[in-house]
């Protein structure tokens, strides 16, 4: 359903990679309501990917950028501030990678190095990308910045490796910028803390399935999907929420306030008796 929430805003989404990405998801569900976005990867995820195909479905423009990567991001900017014929309203930060997941190597034995461009790539890039965008004046007054996160940053979930940490440092960022750019531009910056969701990313993760069936087993309302994911993202995006910024807001069908659920208690009485 449509409700023309995002009619004349103009923005920017990182992230969508295949079908399956929350970003992917996301894009679509602001083309229904009325958004007009650039789409931006790295440029060898457009090579990989099938982001092309989302491009023409949403009648938006594709500029590739390494989030990690000062001038494509200025560039990116620049151009997305061209096209439109002005600043910006929305921008959607949905970016992560951890070489020491891909890697398999266990969180006390990490390869700092590799701990160091997961770090760029997950967290430091939103700094990136906010400085970039405040240095420009590229944002509308109440425009919007979201980007996604896990709530692995708050508890321990050990199969998360090193993205744990980049997720802290994610949600801090939005904080701390967030003050200097509702102070000084009017404008929101917030996280989503998403539940466990079957993607390139997501599924990378060591015992995802376990992961993702024991959230969905204490979530009271299950886990939040991906198209979840994007109809909150909306919401923020919209003048609906002018006043929500500096959180990181639980899309994650209750799990981060359930200690244990009944249907947990259940599984492991079952396994002791
Ligand atoms: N899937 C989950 O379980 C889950 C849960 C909570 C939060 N999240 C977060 O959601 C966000 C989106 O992930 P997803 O699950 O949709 O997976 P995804 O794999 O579809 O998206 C991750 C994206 O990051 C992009 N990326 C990686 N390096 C980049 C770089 N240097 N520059 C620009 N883009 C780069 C990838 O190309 C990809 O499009 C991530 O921040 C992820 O941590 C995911």
């Amino acid at each position: 359903m449509s409700y023309n929430l995002l009619k004349g805003k103009k923005g920017i989404i990182f992230g969508a990679l295949d079908e399956s990405s929350i970003a992917w998801k996301t894009a679509e569900r602001v083309f229904e309501e009325g958004g007009e976005f650039v789409l931006t990867n790295a440029p060898i995820a457009l090579r990989m990917g099938n982001v092309d195909e989302l491009a023409k479905k949403t009648n938006s423009k594709l500029i590739p950028a390494d989030a990690t990567k000062l001038d494509d991001l200025e560039n990116l900017i620049k151009q997305t501030m061209e096209l439109f014929d002005g600043k910006i309203d929305f921008v959607l930060h949905s970016i992560g990678m951890s070489v020491n997941v891909r890697k398999g190597r266990h969180y006390t034995d990490l390869n700092h190095e590799w701990m160091g461009k997961g770090w760029d790539v997950s967290a430091v890039s939103f700094h990136k990308l906010l400085q970039s965008l405040y240095k420009l004046d590229a944002m509308n007054k109440w425009a919007s910045i979201v980007a996604l996160s896990y709530m692995a940053a708050q508890r321990v979930f050990p199969n998360y490796n090193d993205m744990a940490d980049n997720k802290a440092y994610l949600e801090s960022i939005a904080r701390s910028f967030g003050y200097f750019f509702g102070k000084e531009k009017n404008v929101r910056v917030n996280t989503i803390s998403q539940s466990p969701t079957p993607t390139t990313a997501g599924k990378g993760v060591k015992g995802f399935d376990g992961f993702i069936n024991y959230a969905e087993k204490m979530s009271p309302l299950g886990n939040a999907s991906a198209m979840d994911c994007a109809n909150y993202t909306i919401t923020l995006f919209s003048d609906l929420t002018k006043r929500v910024t500096l959180q990181n807001l639980y899309n994650d069908g209750g799990f981060s306030n359930v200690g244990v659920s009944q249907e947990v208690i259940d599984i492991i009485s079952k396994d002791e008796s």
